[in-house]
């Protein structure tokens, strides 16, 4: 039984193209018990004890830091338990995103932000701009809270359209545009327990981490197998989540 508020959801979504939104419990207790079973084995392997991802900074040195984020991830996307579950818990309302024919990234992005640290840096950007096709949603999932300066990020649809369609002064940085637009930027605060849907045509990134606490989310992107591609492919960067039967008959006879 799916417990998220499905309509809602959709309703923010159609309006904003973002939703932060709690996750039932049911979700919650079985995500941390897979997050625990997979940060102590790599926590292990780095000589630490299981601690909160929060005060991470603490235990690991920076150089470590992306040796530590790739095991995870690494670890992490060696089985589909993952997404398994999102699907598990979030049928009724993936269908109603992107309609029962779904692709998933294969690999989860993860990322990890010390407090101070410069590098982790996301800069403002489209996803669009980077090979993601317009048709794909980000379910975005909070390890730690996410507040304040280390949480993203997004300009509002109707900026971010505005953006997209007055098309690019290749001599403007990013940044200047950035700038342009920073009294309408949203920051998007949220925590364990919840997650947020957006849409990575959004104008997004992050700032450095000037909380006391290390923030870490992962980001998986969900879209219709039946709508364009960009460079992103099916086989490389997607793979098949679930097919309705009319697709999967409808494949048999076309082949
Ligand atoms: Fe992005």
């Amino acid at each position: 039984m799916e417990q998220v508020d499905r309509d809602q959801i959709i309703n923010e979504l159609e309006k904003e193209a973002y939703s932060i939104f709690d996750l039932a419990e049911s979700f919650n207790s079985k995500f941390n018990e897979f997050l625990k079973r997979y940060t102590t084995s790599i926590l292990k392997d780095f000589g630490l004890e299981t601690l909160s991802l929060e005060q991470l900074h603490l235990s690991l040195k920076q150089e470590q830091l992306n040796t530590f984020r790739l095991k995870l991830i690494k670890s992490i996307s060696e089985t589909n338990e993952l997404t398994d579950l999102i699907y598990a818990e979030l049928t009724h309302l993936l269908h109603s995103l992107v309609g029962p024919d779904i692709a998933v990234q294969k690999i989860p992005g993860l990322s990890i932000q010390f407090p101070g640290d410069e590098s982790s840096i996301l800069p403002f950007h489209s996803d669009v701009h980077a090979g993601n096709s317009p048709y794909e949603f980000v379910f975005w999932l909070p390890l730690t809270r996410a507040e304040g300066t280390n949480a993203m990020f997004l300009l509002p649809l109707q900026e971010s359209l505005k953006l997209e369609r007055r098309g690019w002064d290749e001599s403007k940085a990013l940044s200047d545009i950035k700038s342009e637009y920073k009294d309408d930027l949203i920051r998007t605060g949220s925590g364990p327990g919840q997650a947020m849907i957006f849409s990575h045509n959004l104008f997004h990134g992050n700032t450095v981490n000037e909380e006391g606490f290390t923030r870490v989310s992962l980001n998986i992107r969900f879209k219709s197998l039946l709508t364009p591609f960009g460079e992103k492919k099916l086989g490389s960067y997607f793979r098949v989540l679930n097919v309705s039967p009319i697709t999967r008959i409808g494949v048999m006879f076309e082949s």
